[in-house]
């Protein structure tokens, strides 16, 4: 099978490092022109020069907005007017005892989680039904199903996510649009490393520092590392690819078996 792209123009939000950065390398080099975004001009641009150094030649555009606020989104619509795979990437997470959380962080973790993800599949579904092709993807977490005792606030977030994107996925039905979400699981960021080596210290050389990581803190995956951030990108890439025609309203799962579960 080969993931062809060719012709394609994409989103990814939240796109400046991490799992939107690889997505976002991963589809260029599949063959679609690529929006990239982070919340200054610094590091959409960054993004951008990366993406194009590791595909010569793909067309990469980087676009600087905060996509938690109407004008943000404003600009990303007026740099990409239509796009034909669209991947809600951008979340943020941290730690805080429950009890702790403020009304206003709920609200920071609810605009930047969700409502973002909402306000931009509603700009582009339209344009995508019409053409009858179009891909629209979540980036959720194994957080979802697993909440977190100390990140509520973010693990809600994303439960939030699997029914937004289920109900989508019902609103472009019959349409050869797909939505999805993609349950990924701890996932070697730069954020997640730095969480690691606090945890874990800095003595023992990266690969086995993240297997005592997983081992004491993340007992659950089945992988026993860290995932990297390019096997979630494969994913997506062949969630946004026409071989996944029949694919959609899903969860699917890049998670090193982190939910136990037998069913998908
Ligand atoms: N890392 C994991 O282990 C893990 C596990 C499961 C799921 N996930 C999910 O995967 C996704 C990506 O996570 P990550 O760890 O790769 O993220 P990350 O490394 O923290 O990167 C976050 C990116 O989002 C951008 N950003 C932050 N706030 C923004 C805003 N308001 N508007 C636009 N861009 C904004 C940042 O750009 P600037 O630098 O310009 O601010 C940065 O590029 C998230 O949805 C996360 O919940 C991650």
């Amino acid at each position: 099978m080969r993931i062809d792209l060719d012709g394609r123009r994409a989103l990814v939000t939240g796109s400046a490092q991490g799992i939107g950065l690889a997505i976002a390398r991963t589809l260029a080099a599949c063959g679609a022109a690529v929006v990239v975004n982070g919340r200054s001009e610094e590091t959409a641009q960054r993004a951008a020069a990366d993406v194009r150094e590791h595909v010569p030649g793909c067309d990469v555009l980087g676009v600087a907005a905060d996509l938690a606020t109407d004008e943000g989104t404003a600009a990303v619509l007026d740099a990409a007017p239509h796009v034909d795979v669209l991947v809600n990437n951008l979340g943020i997470f941290s730690s805080a005892d429950p009890l702790a959380i403020d009304d206003a962080t709920w609200r920071r973790y609810f605009e930047v989680n969700v409502l973002a993800g909402v306000r931009l599949t509603r700009a582009y579904l339209p344009g995508m039904t019409e053409r009858g092709w179009g891909r629209v993807q979540f980036v959720g977490s194994d957080s979802a199903v697993v909440i977190p005792a100390e990140m509520i606030h973010y693990g809600v977030t994303k439960t939030a996510l699997l029914g937004v994107s289920r109900g989508f996925a019902k609103a472009a039905a019959g349409t050869g649009v797909t939505v999805n979400s993609v349950l990924a699981g701890p996932t070697h960021t730069g954020g997640v490393e730095a969480f690691a080596r606090e945890l874990v210290g800095d003595d023992l050389p990266w690969d086995e520092a993240q297997r005592v990581f997983m081992r004491e803190h993340r007992p659950q995956s089945l992988l026993q590392r860290l995932i990297e951030p390019e096997e979630i990108a494969h994913t997506v890439a062949y969630l946004a690819s026409p071989l996944a025609s029949a694919t959609t309203g899903a969860a699917v799962r890049v998670d090193g078996g982190y939910i136990d579960s037998i069913v998908p």
